[in-house]
């Protein structure tokens, strides 16, 4: 589902770069957000909030103990 119309980004697109610790206004720097209409600001700084939360999920394989 697109939260920027304006821009085409994905709602979860902003989800992301939040939870990697990103602010509104630095996600908003490279994607566009709210920069044209205006429309998706509100629900675009709630997802932000929300996401950053909650802690981005590591992408790296657990570690196992040889001894
Ligand atoms: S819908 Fe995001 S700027 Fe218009």
């Amino acid at each position: 589902m697109f939260l920027c119309i304006c821009n085409a980004l994905p709602e979860q697109t902003v989800r992301s770069l939040a939870r990697e610790g990103m602010s509104f206004e630095e996600i908003q720097a490279i994607t566009g957000c709210s920069n044209c209409c205006g429309s998706c600001r509100e629900m675009a700084e709630v997802i932000v909030a929300e996401s950053r939360l909650t802690p981005a999920r590591s992408t790296s394989l657990p570690v196992m103990s040889l001894a």
